[in-house]
């Protein structure tokens, strides 16, 4: 049989930098568990922009379509702030979300228990933290229709629209309950039904769904800004939440912060089954391209590594090498290694991306 595909599109600021580790993840898989990759890599964002004047090329966005999973870095940055909206680098983002049909995006925030004091928030309302957010990605107000700036009498108006149908809804909906059956069969639907049609109907498919096919399911509704409070209250109350594209933007945010950095969460973005009977599949780091500290190695490559784990696990059955990955980054954290972004106000020395990746390539080694 062939090897697994991988197009690994590392992106702008500290995308490549902390690609560089999954890499050698990815060596370590092939040397000592014997599982090969073909990797393949491109360009997204601002540095596809900068060669083609594009942020992602119509090439690559074949190449993604072909692929058993895509890992990507980040993208963005200052420079490409004055661009034109349809060529920022978020844009080419969006343009494989959106043609890969990636509408379930699963985001864990996970505290591990070395990281338990860097959070925000009182270390007994976040140790021991393990939920995820299902967000759905393709639909919303990001691509709803009409949007625009237009001119209205004498002044503008900006349009964005939030639209869902009700396949759209109940296909997220049953990626939220599958993933529930496998965790603590608990999934919290939030909208504002209180205020958006879109949000009654959401509600209304949601609980369909579940009584038709996940009675077994516990579920419940909550309007999203009472969401966002008793995520800082006690967001041990949730297991699985699943929300639209851009409440799940700014809860996963939010989630994030919880477990003391953003730069230790990971993503997959997963949609329909391929003919190989693999859903198609994008795995990226919540965080963005941190430009202030790009080119400094002082990422985090965690996030991203984690990601690589989700892809093991979502993407080619292999959950016991993504548990031995997650393993392993516990370990190295537990030993108290810590990137720049993990330092607390006690103050260290923080290890660099390459020093970091490599803690967790040892950590491997010690793993078998
Ligand atoms: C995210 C990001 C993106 C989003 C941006 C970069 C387009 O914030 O993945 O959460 O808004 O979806
Ligand atoms: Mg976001």
């Amino acid at each position: 049989m062939a090897n697994p595909s991988l197009l690994i599109l590392a992106g702008d600021g500290i995308g490549p930098e902390v690609m560089a580790e999954v890499k050698k993840i990815i060596g370590w898989m092939g040397a000592k568990r014997g599982v090969h990759f073909d990797v393949s890599e491109d360009l997204v964002g601002g540095c596809a922009y900068d060669k083609h004047g594009t942020p992602l090329h119509d090439d690559t966005m074949a190449k993604a379509q072909a692929v058993d999973a895509v890992l990507l870095g980040a993208v963005g940055g200052p420079k490409y702030d004055v661009l034109d909206f349809s060529v920022k680098p978020e844009r080419g983002l969006l343009r494989l979300r959106k043609e890969m049909d990636l509408f379930s995006n699963l985001r864990p925030a996970q505290c591990f228990d070395a990281l338990a004091d860097f959070s925000s928030l009182k270390k007994e309302v976040v140790a021991g933290l393990d939920i995820v957010i299902v967000r759905e990605l393709t639909s919303g107000v990001y691509f709803g229709e009409p949007r625009g700036i237009f001119k209205e009498g004498n002044e503008r108006v900006g349009i964005n629209t939030q639209r869902y149908t009700e396949s759209e809804i109940a296909r997220v909906a049953r990626s939220a309950f599958e993933l529930a059956r496998k965790r603590n069969n608990k999934v919290c639907s939030m909208e504002k039904a209180n205020v958006m049609e879109s949000g009654i109907l959401w509600r209304e498919v949601v609980q369909e769904v579940h009584d038709r096919e996940y009675p077994d399911v516990a579920l419940t509704h909550m309007y999203a800004d009472n969401g966002a409070m008793q995520l800082c209250r006690w967001p041990k109350q949730f297991d699985v939440i699943v929300t639209d594209n851009l409440f799940g933007d700014v809860l996963s945010d939010m989630a994030a912060m919880l477990t003391g950095s953003l730069g230790m969460l990971p993503s997959a973005s997963l949609g329909l089954p391929m003919a190989n009977g693999r859903p198609k599949a994008l795995y990226e780091p919540v965080h963005g391209s941190a430009p202030d500290i790009a080119g400094q190695g002082k990422a985090n490559p965690i996030a991203c590594i984690l990601s690589f784990a989700m892809a093991l696990r979502y993407s080619f059955g292999m959950g016991e090498d993504a548990t031995r990955v997650e393993k392993a980054v516990e370990k190295v954290l537990a030993d108290g290694v810590r990137t720049a972004d993990l330092m607390g106000p006690e103050g260290g020395t923080p290890v660099s991306t390459t020093q970091m990746g490599d803690a967790i390539i040892a950590a491997l080694d010690a793993s078998l």
